[in-house]
């Protein structure tokens, strides 16, 4: 069948999404409010198995990253130290005729409110000059509203990792290489939310804080920091290795849950995008049926943001390393003194950057360089952060199909199929008794339903011809349906008793299965 035009694609997707329960519009029933959205029954169960996967991989299967769950909303000093109340802005203008307001990067794709026939450009009205508009939501925090109780809800959940590490790295024993990982809420102002979900005003991130040693300690302790390969972590990665290790990884998680790999693209970010501490940044790009947009940002961060934390909070963010002070002490002079030396130069650099005055940075850059020796360092930081509902929307895209069948009558008709991994599916299985008006079918389907419930999500449906029944779950995504009829009940003899008829989603292929093999057969899979 020939491919949908992609906006028509989008369309569909995004009625599918309503029609089935997977996507809402916020507040509908008032208009809604544009930049937010509800997920319905199967989008919960489709959010939540994406999430559990993500924390099963990520943390649990990992003996190197611990989890994190933080508020919200935290100290205000926490966004002055991290640069967002500073800097995280975008361009926005005025329309001085319609009064809208667009992103002054996106004014040429933004339809104008008044007249939506036409783009924000096209629009006669004035414009005004481009302002910086913060993108954090702010709130009170207490009875009395006044600036000094201003706070903010969290732009993004990687802050609340910063400012944890301590106690993290203090109470779960580990030392670097090691990560941290959140999910959670983040709230961004969008000046224009679009592209259904892609770009939300409240939305969830999934992310991962990996701490490592800097350059210079490995130098010490290895020899050298070899070049970045692929292939299993080993003791003398740097950051550039710990970096490609982090989005090759990333890249083969998407595909481990049902993304395609050709649908997936790697971008490093030109030098002019980076932040000015990031030392390189990836992002993992998906093809949405509107653009190849970005699905997860993998950032090399230096240890910009735990040297922040240290210098507004003044509490100290190094940790010590036994290992690295023996191994500075069994190098030759010169050695020892080339690491040190280039410890305290990026640190010069840092605080420099930072806004700290040249005589005060070379002094702090000093006692670093002495606490270095010491085996003392701020870590650095590798940065996976991924967002929940691109990934949904990303998942939804990739899952929707559509394809032309003959029912058993030989007509032909389009079938709609999402074809979910097993692992994320919203529901696993489908039981049907053949027809609702025998209590023996009926009784048979129930007990297959309680048998696999406590394994997998499992949805009961006696409504309709089981050819429709199929048709409804082919739309949920559901993998797995089964048909309890009238050899399960013994009716056709011994040999056929205990079994029901699996029906594989993508295929349509039906095949005999013995009811005591089902968890065995079926758990795997949707695991
Ligand atoms: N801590 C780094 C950070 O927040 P980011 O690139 O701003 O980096 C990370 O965001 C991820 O969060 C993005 O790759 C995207 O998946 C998701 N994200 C960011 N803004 C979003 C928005 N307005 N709506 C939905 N997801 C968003």
């Amino acid at each position: 069948m020939a491919e949908p035009k992609n906006t028509e694609l989008m369309e569909k997707i995004v009625s599918l999404c309503k029609r089935r329960g997977f996507v809402f519009q916020s507040s509908e029933i008032y208009g809604g409010i544009n930049g937010f959205w509800d997920y319905g029954p199967l989008g919960a169960e489709l959010k939540r198995n994406v999430k559990e996967a993500w924390w099963r991989d990520i943390v649990q299967n990992r003996e190197d990253v611990e989890g994190l769950d933080a508020t919200i909303i935290m100290h205000p000093t926490v966004w002055k130290a991290s640069g967002h109340v500073d800097t995280f802005t975008d361009p926005m203008v005025d329309c001085k005729t319609c009064k809208a307001r667009f992103r002054a990067d996106q004014m040429c794709d933004t339809p104008c409110p008044k007249k939506p026939s036409k783009k924000a450009t096209e629009c006669e009205g004035e414009k005004t000059e481009p302002r910086a508009f913060n993108l954090m939501f702010t709130t009170h925090v207490g009875p009395v509203k006044d600036d000094a109780n201003v706070a903010y809800l969290r732009p993004e959940t990687a802050q609340a990792i910063f400012v944890q590490f301590k106690n993290v790295f203090e109470t779960s024993r580990q030392k670097p290489p090691f990560g941290i990982a959140q999910i959670g809420k983040a709230f961004r102002n969008e000046v224009t939310p679009r592209n259904f979900t892609f770009r939300s005003r409240e939305f969830e991130q999934m992310e991962i804080e990996f701490f490592i040693k800097p350059d210079e300690a490995i130098r010490a302790i290895s020899g050298a920091v070899s070049a970045p390969a692929s292939g299993e972590p080993r003791e003398d990665w740097g950051w550039e290795a710990w970096h490609k290790y982090w989005f090759e990884s990333r890249v083969a998680w998407y595909e481990s849950i049902g993304l395609n790999r050709d649908s997936l693209h790697i971008r490093w970010q030109e030098q002019d995008e980076l932040a000015h501490y990031a030392r390189a940044t990836v992002d993992i790009e998906f093809d949405f049926p509107f653009g190849q947009q970005e699905l997860e940002g993998i950032a090399a961060r230096s240890d910009y943001d735990l040297s922040q934390h240290q210098k507004v909070s003044g509490k100290s963010q190094t940790i010590f390393d036994d290992e690295l002070r023996q191994a500075l002490s069994k190098l030759d002079e010169g050695q020892r003194a080339e690491l040190v030396d280039s410890y305290k130069a990026a640190r010069l650099k840092y605080l420099l950057s930072s806004g700290v005055e040249q005589e005060l940075a070379e002094k702090s850059a000093e006692a670093d360089g002495a606490g270095f020796l010491k085996g003392n360092y701020v870590p650095h930081v590798i940065e996976p952060s991924a967002g929940v509902d691109r990934l949904i929307l990303a998942l939804i895209c990739t899952a929707y199909d559509e394809e032309k069948v003959v029912d058993e009558k030989g007509k032909e008709e389009v079938r709609t199929v999402m074809r979910f991994h097993p692992r994320i599916a919203p529901i696993k299985v489908g039981v049907f008794p053949l027809l609702k008006n025998k209590p023996e079918l009926v009784a048979k389907a129930r007990e297959v339903k309680k048998l696999l419930q406590d394994h997998m999500p499992v949805f009961y449906d006696e409504a309709g011809a089981i050819g429709r029944r199929y048709r409804r779950q082919d739309e949920a995504g559901t993998p797995f349906c089964l048909t309890i009829d009238f050899d399960t009940i013994g009716e056709n003899g011994e040999e056929t008793a205990d079994t029901v008829t699996l029906r594989h989603r993508d295929s349509m292929k039906q095949e005999r299965v013995r009811i005591s093999d089902l968890v065995g057969m079926l758990l795997p899979q949707v695991r």
